[in-house]
């Protein structure tokens, strides 16, 4: 039987990547057989592009950047999520497609229907299962962000845009939660992490139990 295939989706300093950790680890503990990974860089191929073209500090076109995001996750959806899924494993990927919608759509401007043709060629069509939204507020993110560039932790391109960016972005993700509303589940991610823990293994304990994953 096909795996199941989830995504986090927010804004830079939504806190995803910390509540992905904590869920994997929460899933594995009841023996569900998860994998996770991201995007970009979700293979071999993928961090060296990620490398490449977002941690680094010579500019890029703009289609330069729509184009890689793209190869990243054509090699990604080809070499790790379908085989993955093929197995039957859940697999949860921090980002997919709907961060090009959002990023390179609604944040660097170009139109929605070289976007959509662009994520088709690279995913052939595969969507995600579920997409969990972290819903915070630009400005609580970008206070995250500063401290985590004052922490020392690594930042890239995307992670020094202004707050009218980071506004396009979220506008994006909440319209497309509202066009697919049984896939997307809306997360308030301005509170602490053990609450956003709550609620996010909540909706996947739903959501896998309704499956034979859990
Ligand atoms: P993202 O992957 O969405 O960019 P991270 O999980 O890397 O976000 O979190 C961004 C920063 O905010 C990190 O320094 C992290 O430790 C911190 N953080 C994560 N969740 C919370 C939270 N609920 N409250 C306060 N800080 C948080
Ligand atoms: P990353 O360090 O993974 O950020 P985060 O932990 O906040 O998700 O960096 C990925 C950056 O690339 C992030 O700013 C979002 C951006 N991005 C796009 O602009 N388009 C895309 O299609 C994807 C997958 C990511």
């Amino acid at each position: 039987m096909r795996g199941q295939f989830i995504t986090f989706e927010g804004i830079d300093g939504s806190g995803k990547s910390t509540q992905l950790r904590m869920l994997a680890g929460e899933l594995r503990q009841r023996s569900v057989d998860v994998i996770t990974t991201r995007e970009p860089g979700g293979t071999p191929l993928g961090r060296r592009l990620r490398e490449a073209f977002l941690e680094t500090e010579e500019t890029v076109a703009p289609i330069a950047e729509l184009l890689l995001f793209a190869a990243d996750r054509a090699q990604h959806v080809e070499f790790l999520v379908k085989p993955a899924l093929g197995e039957g494993r859940v697999v949860i990927s921090d980002r997919f497609a709907d961060a090009t919608f959002a990023y390179q759509g609604a944040g660097r401007g170009f139109p929605e229907a070289t976007v959509n043709q662009i994520i088709e060629l690279a995913t052939g069509g595969m969507k995600p299962d579920l997409t969990l939204f972290f819903d915070i507020s630009v400005e609580n993110a970008l206070k995250r962000m500063r401290s985590r560039s004052e922490t020392g932790e690594r930042i890239n391109r995307m992670d020094v845009e202004t707050a009218d960016f980071y506004t396009n972005v979220r506008s994006a993700y909440l319209a497309i939660a509202e066009r697919e509303p049984m896939r997307f589940r809306i997360i308030d991610a301005n509170g602490s992490v053990a609450e956003i823990q709550a609620a996010v293994v909540e909706i996947i304990t739903k959501f896998l139990g309704k499956t034979s994953a859990l």
